[in-house]
């Protein structure tokens, strides 16, 4: 686990645990044994820390911060926080010096690891990344983080990188002070460490030297106190006080760095163990560790199917979507080529990538060579023949039926003999498309999220008859692009665009309630979602929601005036023409040359403005969520979803629902059973049928 040689007067710590480097009882054990082993041995002078596994260290292991949480005991966490700590403090104070070689990602503990040594050498590939992301997990530093780093580097950029859980790039982390050298070769890496120590004898940190002083301004200081209130704000307005990992950590801070180091840290240990026992703490790990691990394990691939082998991989439609799932492809290592029948589409996404590439390779994150075969494996063609011999063909065009079927009949003498055909479509039933391609068994759904470069998740979406293989295989193609993938049956909107609409839609009725746009926006932010509902119907776009609700009215031969899409879809497309954010009006305004959007003033005129007791705020923000929960237990129902933990994931990673509670199936926990239950018949009661749960 921990392999120890020697270099001269020097020892060697080598991480290697048998999977992935990471922080757990034994691993803590096995480390503190070897470490102690070369403190006490005399003839040893120096210690260099390194690893031979792709990471440096990775941080707590899953079922460790799992088991934290699940306890829930504070005076359990602070003491498993503290062993740690002592174990770092060792590092720290053993009385030798000890060089960090980071050959591999130092993240979390990890980089906590890193930041009890003396010296921090990295080696300089973009691959690795450094840093304390904690917060975005619903958790904070619990193993020096918050002491040292700030001590390090000053107020400002530390509580920026906690408070915002940055991951650096080696060569970032060195330009804000988080490591102090930079090598081009694991060789070097070591040899530089050997060398470090060779001309420091000295194994002190200066914040254990009776004279030190925070780098920068003091936290009693004026300047000290102004950084203090504007991270608060930022924090308010960030998070409306759902994180208590957040606020927890700037405390750590305030309070931790006020006093001596050792002190510090144990309040950094206690404000730790307050984060894991909270209700928050223990949604956000089970659904963004646990439950997103299960996923990427791939549990609904059928099994007995040979893996995937595709090389060549078409995309038809260079759109907003064909575009960047093209550029997704390549970075993956897939042959791409993107056909459009518009040249001006062509060129515009053939940009797009390549100054996606340009900047990925400015930040460090890709090498020029890396990047040059990126560009290479990017086509864009306007001619089928191209395509000849694609393993994987995935349709971006225009969500419209008739030119969806014409391109499954244009390129499907050009899939390769046991090729599969993929829609993006975001709502057309999968197995009405299958049957216009003529292609039952090889058809799947892999619906991306916008922007597909960013966006982790990827649903795939089973035709009635998609066959075992072609889900294995797509499955497959999710895991080499990194994506998350969840898995559910055919059906209108299928889960995510179903359940989401819902939100939209609930911001719609209150416009029409007469509830000020503005109030509806604050209250979406305030429950938990990222964007306001009338922002996100102009970014979907007002027209796309329309049509797709005329598309089902003719599917299914009905009218469906009871959805406020129906007569505010008619008013903005078909009389007002404010479509949405593509065509720089909708609910909002966009004023051109990258102005800030504005609500538009208008608005009052069509939705006459009720006044609104702040009494009425909560049952607003919970109409939010509780429709969207609503919803996702009727898709469960009926059989769309497959297990009600690929909801809870897809729900925050598709989304971005509420994600302290866990999901929109774990809210139910999150909330209380039995508080859960009363007030969603409260809110069928005074608002109507929709909030029922159905079980
Ligand atoms: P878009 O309008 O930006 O792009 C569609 C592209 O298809 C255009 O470049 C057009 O020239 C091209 N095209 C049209 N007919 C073609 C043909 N016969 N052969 C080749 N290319 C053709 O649309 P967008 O937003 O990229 O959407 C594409 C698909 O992705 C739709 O099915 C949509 O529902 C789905 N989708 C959209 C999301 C979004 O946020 N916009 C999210 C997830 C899925």
């Amino acid at each position: 686990m921990i392999e120890v040689s020697r270099e001269g007067a020097y020892a060697l710590l080598f991480w290697n645990m048998p999977k992935v480097n990471v922080l757990n009882a034994e691993s803590i054990r096995a480390f503190a044994e070897a470490l102690e082993g070369v403190l006490t041995d005399s003839q040893i002078r120096g210690v260099v820390i390194g690893s031979k596994k792709r990471e440096f260290l990775a941080g707590a292991d899953l079922e460790t911060i799992q088991e934290l949480a699940e306890a829930s005991d504070p005076h359990y966490i602070f003491e498993a926080s503290w062993q740690l700590q002592s174990v770092f403090l060792r590092v720290e104070t053993g009385g030798k010096p000890v060089v960090a070689a980071i050959g591999g990602s130092a993240l979390g503990g990890g980089y906590e690891l890193a930041l009890a040594c003396h010296h921090r050498i990295a080696l300089n590939e973009p691959r690795i990344e450094i840093g304390l992301p904690e917060t975005t997990l619903g958790l904070m530093p619990g193993a020096g983080g918050t002491q040292r780093l700030p001590r390090k580097i000053g107020l400002m950029t530390s509580l920026e990188l906690i408070l915002e859980g940055r991951r650096l790039s080696p060569s970032e982390a060195l330009q804000k002070g988080l490591i102090e050298e930079l090598v081009d070769s694991s060789q070097d890496l070591i040899e530089k460490g050997l060398a470090w120590l060779h001309t420091h004898s000295s194994a002190s940190n200066p914040w254990h030297q009776k004279e030190f002083r925070l780098p920068g301004p003091s936290v009693q200081s004026e300047m000290g106190r102004n950084i203090f209130a504007a991270a608060i704000a930022r924090l308010r307005e960030r998070s409306y006080g759902h994180y208590p990992g957040l606020q927890y950590a700037l405390s750590a801070v305030y309070e931790g760095i006020q006093v001596p180091i050792v002190e510090g840290l144990k309040i950094e240990s206690e404000y730790f163990a307050k984060t894991l026992s909270t209700p928050t703490a223990r949604a956000m790990v089970r659904t963004l560790f646990v439950e997103r691990q299960r996923l990427l394990n791939l549990p609904h691939r059928p099994k007995d199917t040979p893996p995937a082998s595709f090389r060549k991989v078409a995309i038809l439609g260079a759109g907003m979507m064909g575009r960047a799932i093209g550029y997704v492809c390549a970075t993956a290592g897939y042959d791409t080529w993107i056909k459009d029948t518009d040249m001006g589409a062509l060129k515009y996404a053939e940009t797009f990538a390549f100054s996606l590439i340009d900047k990925a390779v400015k930040r460090n994150r890709l090498s020029p060579s890396e990047a040059e075969s990126i560009r290479q494996r990017l086509h864009y063609t306007a001619d089928y023949s191209d395509l000849a011999g694609s393993d994987l063909v995935i349709e971006a065009v225009f969500e419209n039926r008739a030119v969806k079927s014409q391109v499954y009949q244009e390129v499907r003498p050009y899939l390769s003999s046991s090729g599969i055909l993929a829609s993006n479509t975001s709502t057309l039933p999968i197995t009405s498309l299958a049957e216009s391609a003529g292609l039952a068994e090889r058809f799947i759904g892999m619906h991306f999220f916008s922007p597909a470069e960013r966006m982790p998740l990827l649903e795939i979406i089973l035709g009635r008859e998609t066959a075992p293989q072609t889900l294995a295989w797509a499955l497959d193609f999710a895991k080499q692009i990194g994506k998350v993938p969840i898995v559910v049956r055919d059906g209108r909107g299928f889960f995510t665009s179903r359940v989401f609409g819902t939100y939209v839609r609930e911001g719609l009725r209150m416009l029409k309630e007469g509830i000020p746009p503005a109030l509806i926006e604050n209250l979406g932010h305030q429950a938990g979602m990222p964007v306001g509902p009338l922002a996100l119907a102009d970014e979907v776009s007002i027209s796309l929601m329309y049509s797709i609700l005329r598309q089902t009215e003719e599917d299914l031969g009905i009218r469906l005036t009871d959805d406020p899409v129906s007569d505010i879809g008619r008013l903005f497309v078909e009389e007002l023409g404010r479509i949405g954010r593509k065509v720089g009006k909708g609910f909002y305004e966009y004023p051109a040359e990258g102005g800030k959007k504005y609500l538009w003033p208008e608005l009052s005129r069509y939705f006459p403005s009720r006044s609104v007791a702040p009494t009425e705020y909560e049952d607003l923000k919970d109409r939010f969520l509780y429709v969207q929960v609503a919803e996702a237990f009727r898709a469960y129902q009926e059989g769309i979803l497959l297990d009600k933990r690929d909801g809870d994931v897809a729900s925050i990673l598709g989304w971005g629902f509420a994600p302290f509670t866990g999901g929109v199936f774990h809210f139910v926990e999150w909330v209380g059973e039995k508080k859960f239950y009363t007030r969603a018949q409260y809110l069928s009661e005074k608002y109507g049928e929709r909030f029922l749960i159905v079980e």
